[in-house]
């Protein structure tokens, strides 16, 4: 029997991968995804939407709401004169919660591939080789064929040598947000995006949390300033336990009677010894390319087990492309959808290119940390003459009304031409406001642009605004 042809298959039904799949078929292109059965719900159906709907966003920021909440009602109410005693959290609702939001997103995806057109193929996707110009893909034994393919296989949690995870005591993310119960002591290996979220979530709800990172300085990514304020807000006022410049031993799980993790470790000449119930392990993440059959066909992969590809995500092979967490750069899914669109209209025939110097960053921890573009000390080591303007939520009347005044919104612009180089806000909402910066600096804005756009009021965006008069001196509010 002939193969199945496509134009397009897509491998992977993640952010990227769907994105690809429903652009590509948008545009008229004959198109298939294949998703393999990592996600599949106990009945064996697979689940579309990858890390991201599955065990990575979606999730993660349903339980941040939840314990948010709890929080705010244990502790954020007596302000507004409002009792609030006796409040109790249920964790098994809690989860429940979070897991009726993926189901209903992951089927979602479903009906978004049946609406446009795109072949769903359950199944291990697998290259096997080239015929008549077309790439032969191995899907659990049956072969389709496609004059372009799209990898978009995502990436794992990494894990470390002799630390295994059982997803029970011992987690990576898939298995921290779906905790039975809520750990007395709970340790977290790294300090980066996931340590944060999910220290937050568990310790909102109760938990003693101790993070240890390897690096020397607190939130190396983000722009000095805010990883300062947030470091003051999450130790001193929240109370996580967060240890810099620390090296891990070893790390033994006693399972028998009430389970404990014990981790040796070192912190500076000291030696160390943290004792817990359960342990998060969020130490980075590693590209999905075993078992794709890129030796067989050639297909180049980087040292760091990155796919290599250009500017517009072609592969060193022909009508190879790949997106998302699979190739290097940020591991944001919003980054990997626009892969994905980009590569649907490359395919087409149209233009399309991703700027990656916009992509934004969100940390969903509460304050809320985002930003976009280049970070004060960048500009300082590039020696790029800039021009700063800061303004803290506690001068802002909306902030004020809300009861969260903590943090700020800065803005960075180039001393010459007043164009916005970056923008760094730690704050209640800042996942939201940084859109407004995005959109700037996609156009090339100047702080005096934003300076002179109508803002409401009383609006936190409001010190969007003020920011960038403040670049220019003539903040009217501070
Ligand atoms: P993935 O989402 O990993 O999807 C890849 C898919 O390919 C999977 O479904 C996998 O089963 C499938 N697959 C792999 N190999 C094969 C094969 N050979 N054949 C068939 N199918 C295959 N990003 C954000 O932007 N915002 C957030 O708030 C955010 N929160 C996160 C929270 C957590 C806890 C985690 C872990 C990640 C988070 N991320 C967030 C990152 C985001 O989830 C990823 O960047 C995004 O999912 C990457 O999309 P992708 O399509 O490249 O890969
Ligand atoms: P991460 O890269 O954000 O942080 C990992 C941290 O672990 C780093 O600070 C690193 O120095 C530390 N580390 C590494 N090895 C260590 C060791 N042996 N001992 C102690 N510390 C060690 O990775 P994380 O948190 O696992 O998240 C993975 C990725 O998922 C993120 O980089 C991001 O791309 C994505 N993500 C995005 C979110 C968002 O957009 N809000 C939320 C969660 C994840």
């Amino acid at each position: 029997m002939a193969n199945k042809q496509f134009d397009v298959v897509v491998i992977g039904a993640g952010p990227g991968g769907y994105i690809a799949a429903i652009r590509a078929a948008q545009l008229g292109l004959s198109t298939a995804c294949v998703e393999s059965e990592s996600y599949a719900d106990p009945k064996g159906e697979i689940r579309l939407g990858g890390t991201c709907l599955n065990v990575g966003c979606i999730p993660s920021k349903a339980l941040l709401r939840s314990s948010e909440l709890y929080q705010e009602a244990q502790h954020g109410f007596q302000m507004h004169g409002i009792s609030s005693e006796g409040v109790k959290i249920d964790v098994a609702t809690m989860v429940k919660r979070k897991d009726n939001i993926v189901t209903q997103l992951t089927s979602g995806i479903k009906s978004l591939f049946k609406k446009n057109k795109v072949t769903l193929l359950s199944g291990h996707g697998k290259f096997i080789g080239r015929e008549n110009e077309r790439w032969v893909v191995d899907v659990n034994g049956e072969q389709v064929e496609a004059t372009h393919v799209v990898v978009a296989t995502g990436s794992k949690a990494r894990h470390l040598p002799g630390i295994p995870v059982d997803n029970v005591i011992v987690c990576d993310n898939a298995g921290a947000l779906s905790f039975d119960s809520i750990p007395k002591r709970l340790g977290v290996i790294g300090a980066g995006v996931i340590g944060l979220e999910l220290g937050s979530v568990w310790k909102r709800l109760g938990s003693e949390v101790t993070i240890l990172e390897a690096l020397p300085d607190f939130l190396a990514a983000a722009d000095a300033a805010v990883a300062k304020d947030a470091w003051k807000t999450f130790t001193q006022k929240q109370g996580l336990n967060i240890q810099l410049g620390v090296k891990i031993n070893n790390v033994s799980v006693e399972l028998n009677g009430t389970p404990s993790v014990t981790i040796d470790y070192e912190l500076g000449e000291e030696s160390r010894t943290l004792e817990c119930d359960r342990l998060i392990v969020s130490v980075g993440r590693v590209p999905n390319t075993a078992g794709l059959g890129a030796e067989t066909i050639g297909l180049e992969i980087s040292e760091r087990g990155f796919i290599v590809v250009d500017h517009n995500c072609r592969s060193n092979l022909p009508n190879i492309w790949a997106v998302g967490d699979v190739v290097p750069g940020p591991m944001l899914a919003h980054k990997g959808m626009e892969e994905g669109v980009m590569v649907a209209e490359c395919i087409a025939g149209q233009k399309g290119h991703v700027n990656m110097d916009t992509v934004p960053w969100v940390i969903y921890t509460h304050p809320e940390i985002a930003w976009v573009g280049k970070t004060e000390q960048q500009l300082k080591n590039e020696g790029i003459e800039y021009r700063s303007g800061q303004i803290p939520f506690a001068a802002n009347g909306r902030a004020l009304g809300q009861g969260d005044t903590t943090g700020f919104v800065k803005m960075l612009a180039d001393s010459k031409t007043d164009r916005i180089l970056g923008v760094h806000i730690i704050g209640a909402n800042a996942s939201e406001l940084i859109a407004e910066a995005v959109a700037a600096m996609e156009f090339n804005a100047s702080a005096e642009d934003i300076a002179r756009i109508c803002h409401a009021h009383p609006t936190l965006s409001e010190a969007m605004h003020e920011a960038a008069l403040a670049v220019d001196k003539r903040p009217l509010h501070f």
